[in-house]
């Protein structure tokens, strides 16, 4: 039997289907991770002073409360159905969703959450608890979002920061639970004509600034590759701004990972715009990592 220690993987489910595609990437991680898995529906009703119960005279069993153990019920079991090898626990905790799952994650090694939930409106790219949670949390979050590709690499997006090496050792780990390969994508941008006559900089020297950027990347690869030495790394150059180029390179991947802020990053800022462009673009899920890892 495996022996499973250490903080749980923790879903989010709210009854919606995205919730229900958080369960079935949660549950699975948690079999990679060798974790169990957490189901966790924030019930904000008793805070609102709303009744939760059966209406007066209405049999047993109805009733916001039941509805909300359904939603949870119906998540253990989907989850059941996909890695049965992995415990699950199921709760409703009263609060509102984002202070439920932010304090969920003082505890998880990791978070996952749908990209849409039962609420927001037609058109909305991301719900409100995706982005607050992927800000804030104290453990990474992976908001499922765009298409599963099985097999598809994991990419994540390298700028030389801090935050990248926490997202790209998260990433090889993966890579290695996943058995695909590593895609470590640098984006770069350097001065070009605009038309014709138009002059590139005095003091612009692209060579040097291929190099350089040739060495952010493997740079920043090099201490995982002992580690994991399973992995297959592939480097991307590619021009373009950050934002664009992960965006575009997540049509094939199996997971992004990006941290939650880069170089650029504004002191008390939580979520950079890069990650703030991809939790409502990538074509897949994605995680954003916040902190140096210690659990996962
Ligand atoms: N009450 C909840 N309890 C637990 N997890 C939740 C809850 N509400 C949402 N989530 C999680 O967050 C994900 C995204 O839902 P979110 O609420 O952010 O989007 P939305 O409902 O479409 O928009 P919004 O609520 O911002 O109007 C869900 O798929 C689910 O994983
Ligand atoms: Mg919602």
């Amino acid at each position: 039997m495996t022996i499973r220690t250490g903080a749980p993987v923790v879903v989010g489910v709210d009854g919606s289907a995205a919730g229900l595609d958080a369960v079935r990437v949660a549950v699975q991680e948690a079999a990679h991770r060798r974790r169990t898995l957490r189901v966790v529906h924030a019930f904000i009703w008793p805070l609102l002073g709303v009744p939760v119960g059966p209406a007066p005279g209405a049999p047993a069993g109805g009733g916001l409360r039941h509805e909300a153990e359904r939603h949870v019920a119906q998540a253990v079991a989907e989850a059941g159905k996909v890695a049965p090898q992995v415990p699950v626990t199921g709760v409703v905790v009263d609060g509102a969703a984002t202070a439920v799952m932010l304090a969920e994650s003082r505890d998880a090694a990791l978070v996952v959450l749908g990209h849409r939930g039962l609420g927001g409106f037609t058109g909305l790219l991301v719900g409100s608890v995706s982005v607050q949670v992927s800000a804030r949390a104290h453990c990474p979050v992976l908001v499922v979002r765009g298409e599963p590709h099985p097999g598809g690499p994991v990419l994540v997006g390298v700028d030389g920061s801090e935050l990248s090496a926490a997202a790209i050792e998260f990433a090889f780990a993966e890579a290695a639970y996943r058995d695909v390969p590593l895609v470590a994508v640098h984006a770069w941008l350097f001065p070009s004509p605009a038309g014709p006559g138009e002059a590139l900089p005095v003091v612009y020297d692209g060579d040097y600034q291929g190099d350089d950027v040739n060495r952010i990347l493997s740079e920043s690869v090099a201490g995982y590759l002992e580690r994991y030495p399973q992995v297959v790394v592939r480097h991307r150059l590619v021009r373009g701004t950050a934002a664009h180029v992960l965006v575009e390179e997540s049509k094939n991947a199996g997971l992004l990972v990006v941290g939650a802020h880069g170089r650029g990053a504004l002191s008390g800022l939580l979520l950079g715009s890069v990650s703030h462009a991809v939790l409502h673009h990538a074509h897949a899920p994605l995680v954003v990592v916040r902190h140096q890892p210690e659990r996962h």
